[in-house]
């Protein structure tokens, strides 16, 4: 059990026993088309397999621990700590792309990890050591872009931030060293699975309502139609033999349920806005195709285990 390198929107830690109830005894490859932090991913520590996400500077930050651990981590160690001064060797030391006052080392950063979105040279390993970097040190852990991609959350406030993680990243390449990283819209998998697979759909929540917006991972959000096209294929996997599992917010209980799926509600109902007066609640749903006799508990070992 490996744990995930990056805090981010919507990890899976606390649902992880409920995923893993439903899985089948057995199964061929693992997928996970929607891998933001992987929480799944890297409890499970699959021998092979496929995971994929839309946002790239994610997909290339995977795969930088996959194939340049050594590098990464060397590149991190050298960073300092965001609240000293920028780095006056490397741009936007003194003003920003807007020719805003930079004052601090994050901010001097988090305008270099903007470079490929605004057309600027980048660095495919100085890129992932970013937004790592950033990861630990921004407000919260959010990862937020702005409609030009531009990633735009401000500096946290921590004591002694890690953003090397050195252990976590270790351990991911080996995780990884196996895996197919893909950058795409999450059907890629069609080419992909055969029958006795297991797939983990994990998409942006549909919101409970109009004021929760769950959708804010990146610039482009996931919307109804997405909502539709994703269980339309989720049925089409169904066909095919594959093992799907599925997790969302509540309102999407009754169309996976009128598809047939297993589906039951998590206990834990979670508020997602700390504001008392206006807290949107959110029921989660797990979908599955597995029938519940098919299933290992958890704690059971599967069969790629031994
Ligand atoms: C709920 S998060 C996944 C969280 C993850 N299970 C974890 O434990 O951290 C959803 C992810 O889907 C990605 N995404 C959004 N639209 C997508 C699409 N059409 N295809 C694939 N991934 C998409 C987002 O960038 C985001 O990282």
């Amino acid at each position: 059990m490996v744990t995930p390198i990056l805090k981010w929107a919507g990890g899976k830690r606390q649902l992880l026993d409920e995923l893993k109830s439903r899985f089948p005894r057995s199964y061929s490859h693992f997928h996970e088309p929607f891998f933001g932090g992987g929480a799944l991913f890297f409890d499970l520590e699959p021998e092979d397999g496929t995971i994929n996400d839309t946002n790239t500077r994610l997909v290339n930050f995977y795969k930088q621990v996959r194939d340049r651990p050594d590098e990464l981590i060397e590149l991190c160690r050298s960073f300092d700590h965001p609240e000293s001064d920028p780095n006056p060797d490397r741009n936007f030391a003194e003003t920003n792309r807007k020719g805003k006052e930079i004052s601090n080392f994050y901010y001097q950063q988090r305008e270099l990890f903007n470079n490929r979105p605004y057309g600027d040279e980048y660095d495919e390993l100085e890129e992932a050591a970013l937004l790592l970097y950033l990861n630990r040190t921004c407000y919260n852990g959010l990862y937020r872009e702005n409609s030009s991609g531009g990633f735009n959350v401000p500096i946290g406030r921590y004591s002694d931030p890690d953003w090397v993680r050195e252990q976590e990243v270790r351990e991911a390449s080996r995780v990884l060293q196996n895996t197919e990283i893909h950058n795409t819209d999450f059907d890629y998998v069609r080419d992909k699975v055969e029958e006795g697979d297991l797939v983990y759909f994990d998409p942006p929540y549909e919101p409970m309502s109009p004021t929760a917006y769950f959708t804010d991972y990146s610039a482009d959000g996931f919307d109804k139609e997405d909502q539709q096209r994703l269980l339309d294929f989720a049925k089409e996997l169904d066909q095919m033999g594959v093992n799907v599992i599925l997790s969302n917010s509540g309102v999407m209980y009754e169309m996976y349920d009128e598809a047939g799926f297993h589906v039951e509600v998590e206990g834990a109902t979670r508020a997602i806005n700390s504001d008392a007066d206006n807290r949107d609640e959110v029921d989660e749903i797990i979908a599955t195709n597995v029938p519940p006799k098919s299933r290992r508990t958890v704690g059971q070992q599967g069969l790629s285990d031994f």
